[in-house]
């Protein structure tokens, strides 16, 4: 049975776990200068991004080529999935000639076509409603700084949409405390929602969501991401005005605890989202965030091809 990694949840909290110490694992060795495995036996896996991307679609086909694979990028503009012929029939030529697909869609039910027609893993490098494998490289940044420990709250200030699902049901995994403050009319989905409720049961995990930024007091790790996602460009203007208080600046900060780290999946909107002092200090592990991005996914293409 192929694993597909479309949602937080497609992995179980203990596989998640499992992921992040391989990730870590893999980190180390890489440090080592053992920078190549050839888990992968020069298996292809399809790379298809609807979206821009500097991260993800670097990351991946870094890792993929670390890991003894083949990451053929095809460039969208050339594929135009859904457009130049249904997704369905993409995902099953996909299917005769590769092993495995890695993609970056405005709707969710796309990667869920793509992982319906093929028969090996299908991973979600970005959807409307989830980021999974940002969540992993977040997740591994912390556990690296809290020596991998859950008890700890992370805070997310923004729009209650993809990073933040991705980022809520993998904290409801993990078991530690996650506050979402949100604008008003920027709440996560509901859906979403009850599904970290039923996690959150399970693991112990406090899962607040509030429009109120002082609940920010106390985080260990503050983090925002952009205010209008991709394909939202046109409501940028409007959504200035209604997410400014939601600014992460100095202020906020300071209201966090006095150790706190300052998190962003990037790209950043300077002097929106983060102010140019915040992601510029100290507290800022912007790019440890982003450096993990290849580790967290390296450690997730072993796991899903181990099985
Ligand atoms: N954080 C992230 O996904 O970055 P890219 O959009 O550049 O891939
Ligand atoms: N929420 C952002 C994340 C980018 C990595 C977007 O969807 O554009």
């Amino acid at each position: 049975m192929k694993r597909d990694y479309l949602s937080v949840l497609d992995l179980s909290p203990e596989e998640t776990k499992e992921v992040l110490k391989l990730g870590y694992e893999l980190k180390r060795e890489y440090r080592m200068g053992i920078r190549y495995k050839n888990l992968l036996q020069n298996r292809t896996i399809a790379l298809i991004f609807e979206k821009p991307s500097l991260r993800t679609l670097a990351t991946f086909q870094i890792g993929i080529h670390q890991l003894g694979g083949y990451p053929m990028y095809m460039d969208h503009k050339s594929v135009r999935m859904g457009v130049r012929e249904p997704v369905k029939d993409v995902a099953r030529n996909l299917d005769r000639w590769t092993e495995g697909i890695v993609a970056r869609v405005y709707a969710h039910s796309t990667l869920e076509e793509l992982a319906r027609y093929t028969r090996t893993p299908v991973i979600n490098a970005l959807s409307d409603l989830e980021h999974p494998c940002q969540a992993l490289a977040d997740f591994l940044t912390i556990f690296e700084i809290t020596n991998w420990s859950n008890d700890f709250t992370l805070a997310f200030v923004g729009d209650g949409n993809n990073v933040a699902h991705s980022l809520m049901l993998m904290s409801a995994q993990m078991g530690n405390r996650f506050v979402l403050i949100h604008p008003e009319g920027y709440a996560p989905s509901e859906d979403i929602v009850s599904r970290v409720l039923r996690v959150a049961e399970k693991t112990g995990a406090r899962i607040e969501i509030t429009t109120d930024i002082d609940a920010v007091r106390g985080a260990d790790f503050v983090y925002t991401d952009v205010w209008a996602s991709m394909g939202q460009e046109s409501e940028a203007e409007e959504r200035k005005k209604i997410f400014m208080p939601y600014q992460v600046n100095e202020k906020v900060m300071d209201m966090a605890s006095t150790s706190a780290k300052f998190m962003h999946c990037l790209p950043a909107h300077r002097g929106e989202e983060v102010t140019e002092e915040v992601i510029e200090s100290d507290a800022s592990i912007v790019f440890e965030q982003a450096e993990n991005r290849l580790h967290a996914q390296k450690g997730l293409i072993a796991y899903l091809y181990s099985k």
